[in-house]
Parts: structure tokens; sequence; C-alpha cells
């Protein structure tokens, strides 16, 4: 960390709040945390779509894609999916400085990792989402094969299975995905958000 002192990084002559008049929105990051076939995306992605048709401009950051770039170098043991979710984190906040609205579907299964994403873009612009689905119905849905393997041993430090998830203790919204239709989460959440994005 001894470079710190040789780095000088340049302000922009745009503020925060000439991006915000001419974006007219007031950038959030929307953070969704749950197990693996929770149904995180699908709910990001509606979300995003509905602020999309309300004038907003969004971005949904995909987990498995930021997984096949950035971070292709990171697997699931603890250290490395808290890297995953730092440098989501850090992408995040330049997002967020340019302006945009920013969803994003990671498990984030740990709360200092959840955390730390908080610290690095300012409370004041981090929304969490936790998707409440029991580990049972994921497991039922196994969307993508995973669990079955994971149950049979061939894929290790599975989130539920063999490594832990993170209930948060204080999210900004809980989806019961099992008490509510996609349209009924994301109308509710739209609701919630929207006092957030408004200038
Ligand atoms: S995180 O834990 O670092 O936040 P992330 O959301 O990026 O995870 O990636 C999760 C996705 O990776 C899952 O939806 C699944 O498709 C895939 N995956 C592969 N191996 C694992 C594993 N051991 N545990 C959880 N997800 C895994």
């Amino acid at each position: 960390m001894e470079s710190k002192n040789l780095l000088y990084p340049v302000n922009s002559l745009i503020t925060r709040e000439q991006r915000e008049q001419r974006m007219n929105q007031r950038p959030l990051l929307i953070w969704f945390t749950g197990l693996s076939g929770s149904g995180k995306s699908t709910l990001a992605v509606q979300l995003e779509y509905a602020l999309f048709q309300q004038g907003f401009n969004v971005f949904f950051l995909d987990g498995d894609a930021l997984r096949t770039g950035l971070n292709s170098d990171l697997g699931f043991s603890e250290e490395h999916r808290s890297e995953n979710i730092r440098r989501a984190g850090e992408v995040c906040r330049v997002m967020l400085d340019s302006g945009l609205i920013v969803l994003t579907a990671f498990i984030s299964p740990f709360r200092t990792d959840r955390e730390r994403v908080k610290h690095i873009i300012g409370q004041d612009r981090y929304f969490e989402v936790y998707v409440d689905t029991p580990l049972e119905i994921c497991e039922q849905r196994d969307v993508k094969g995973l669990y079955t393997k994971a149950r049979r041993a061939e894929l290790k430090n599975f989130t539920g299975v063999d490594s832990p998830y993170e209930v948060p203790l204080c999210p900004d919204a809980v989806i019961r995905t099992t008490e509510k239709t996609v349209e009924q989460a994301t109308a509710d959440l739209v609701k919630a958000i929207l006092p957030r994005i408004r200038l």
C-alpha cells in the first residue's frame, strides 16, 4: 500500500449534483442477496425493466457475468468470494459515480462482505434486498442442476450445502418468493425504491 502516497486521482469538473440533474435521478445500488436459485436475477431483471420503463437510467450487473470476465480468476472459497464481492463493490462505485442506478445479483453470503460494499459506495446509496427463498425450495427448483452436484459432492463449497449463507440482519427489503408472484414483488420493490431515486 506504499504506492498510495504516490497516487494523485484527478477530480472531475462535474459535480455529483450536476450529474444528478442531467440524469434526472439519484444513483442507487440495489443489491440482491440470497441463495443460488432463490430468484435474485429474475427479480433484478424485472425491476430493472420496470424502472427503465419509468424513464430511469438503470443497469443490471450479473454475478455470473462478472465471474466470466473481470473475476474469472476467482473460485468459491471464502477468500475468493470476498474478493469477488469487493471487486463488484468497486465496479458498482464507478457506475454509481457516473450517475446510474445499478442492480446486482450476487449470492454474497457473508455479512462482512456486504457491509464492505456498503462502506465502499456509501450507506446512502445502498439498498439491500434479501431474496428469502428456503433452501428446500431452491433445491427443488435446482434450475442449474448444481444442488444435485453439490449433494453428490461433485461440487465443493456450495452455498447452503457445505458453505454458509449469513442471513441479512437489517435489509432494506425482504422478498419471500414463496408468498408473492414476481409481478407483485417487483411492484413492491418499485414502490420502496422510488423515494430513493427520484430527485
Ligand atoms: S458469491 O458467493 O461470490 O457471491 P456469485 O453470486 O458470484 O457467488 O456466483 C454464484 C453462482 O456461481 C451460482 O449461481 C452458481 O451458478 C455458480 N456456482 C458455481 N459453484 C458454486 C458454489 N460452490 N457455490 C455457489 N455458487 C456456485
